[in-house]
């Protein structure tokens, strides 16, 4: 059994050394192909060993034309004149992280053209002539990066459910009229809002972004109710919360009766609570991801238990190999002294018994 377990040992030795030289291949075929440009324009480029598709003013319409190495991790196609994104586009390249489409007149993207995008990070759609995107897209499970600056995308876009762990939001030269709700989204570091059509905004717009750094609203033309405290409230959060917001801060209406009123602001028991759930979600995530590295960390423990019981049975192998070999070879040298011994007795015997037969005949012949 054990030999058995050595063979298997010794033949994946054999099976798993040449497999870097796999890889070697891969990368090397890449960089030829680098140097022969596909003939609609796109090459390929490997850095880091990420493996990427660059394309230059394309005149296919369609990506699912272009046959690409479905390895791909990175899609480059800006500039050029892709019109639809079908469900079938990005099917084969289920690999992609980052997809850039910038400077492109995609007005149709299909319901399931990014399904398969599993480990994609990040997209960038921007100035593309986007109206309407595909609700699964905010749920794929490692976006965290979307430009879709310069489109043409209303509020009813973002009337979705985003489990995405978004972290930038690029949204600025749209058409939205309010911030987007799209709930709590505790990793939400950086939002662009700027250059829409905002004409109001409210502490419970960002308190469901507990994480929020950045926020850029310039070129929103946001009013806030001359008569009530809202500008003051608005700007004493965005202090409170240390959000780097652009325009700085609002210039609130004056009134020294307001001015009063307004000293101490509170904030609504809405936005409390937003927030506390979005603290609340983050408190699970990082939970979560810990309990994850703990559990990778556990493993990463235990596999080097592996090689080295694999040599404790090698070990033992060879040593109940050499044990066996040494009694063999003592047996066998016992064996051939009895045997010599026997032999050799046996031969005094008969030289005994000739000695014995010779001393009887001469006896004999004497007494003759
Ligand atoms: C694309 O996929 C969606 C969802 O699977 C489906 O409803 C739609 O009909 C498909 N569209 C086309 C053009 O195949
Ligand atoms: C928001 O986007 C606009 C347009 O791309 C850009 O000019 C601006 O610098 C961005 N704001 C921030 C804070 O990055
Ligand atoms: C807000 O919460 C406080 C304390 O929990 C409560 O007393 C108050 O009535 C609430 N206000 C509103 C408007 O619900």
């Amino acid at each position: 059994m054990r030999i058995f377990l050595f063979n298997g040992f010794l033949l994946l030795v054999f099976v798993v050394a040449p497999v870097p030289d796999v890889f070697v291949n891969s990368s090397k075929s890449a960089e030829i192909m680098d140097q022969n440009p596909l003939p609609n324009t796109c090459r390929y480029i490997t850095a880091n060993s990420v493996l990427e598709a660059r394309c230059f003013q394309l005149k296919s319409q369609t990506i699912a034309m272009l046959d690409l190495n479905p390895d791909i991790q990175v899609l480059n196609i800006t500039g050029s004149l892709l019109f639809t994104l079908n469900n079938d586009s990005l099917h084969l390249y289920k690999e992609l992280e980052f997809i850039y489409l910038r400077h492109n007149i995609i007005s149709i993207i299909r319901k399931a053209a990014f399904a398969n995008q599993l480990y994609l990070q990040v997209l960038d759609l921007t100035n593309s002539f986007c109206r309407i995107l595909p609700k699964s897209l905010f749920q794929l499970p490692y976006l965290h990066t979307l430009y879709l600056g310069e489109n043409w995308l209303t509020d009813r876009m973002f009337n979705v459910n985003v489990t995405s762990p978004l972290r930038i939001l690029q949204l600025s030269d749209n058409k939205l009229r309010v911030i987007p709700n799209i709930g709590l989204q505790p990793t939400l570091l950086n939002l662009n809002v700027s250059n829409n059509f905002i004409t109001s905004i409210r502490t419970e717009d960002l308190a469901p972004f507990c994480s929020l750094n950045d926020l850029d609203l310039t070129g929103n033309d946001i009013r806030f109710n001359a008569r009530s405290c809202d500008c003051q409230t608005f700007n004493a959060w965005v202090k409170l919360r240390q959000i780097k917001m652009k325009p700085k801060l609002y210039k609130c209406p004056y009134s020294s009766a307001l001015n009063k009123t307004c000293a101490n602001v509170s904030f609504s028991n809405r936005t409390y609570e937003l927030f506390n759930e979005c603290l609340a979600m983050m408190q699970q995530m990082i939970e979560e991801d810990i309990q994850q590295k703990m559990e990778k960390d556990i493993q990463q423990k235990m596999e080097p238990e592996k090689p080295r019981s694999v040599w404790l049975i090698f070990a033992s192998c060879v040593l109940v190999c050499l044990f066996i070999v040494f009694v063999t070879l003592f047996c066998v040298h016992n064996w051939n002294r009895r045997q010599c011994r026997k032999q050799q007795e046996q031969l005094t015997m008969i030289y005994n018994n000739t000695e014995l037969n010779t001393e009887l005949l001469q006896q004999q012949s004497d007494n003759n």
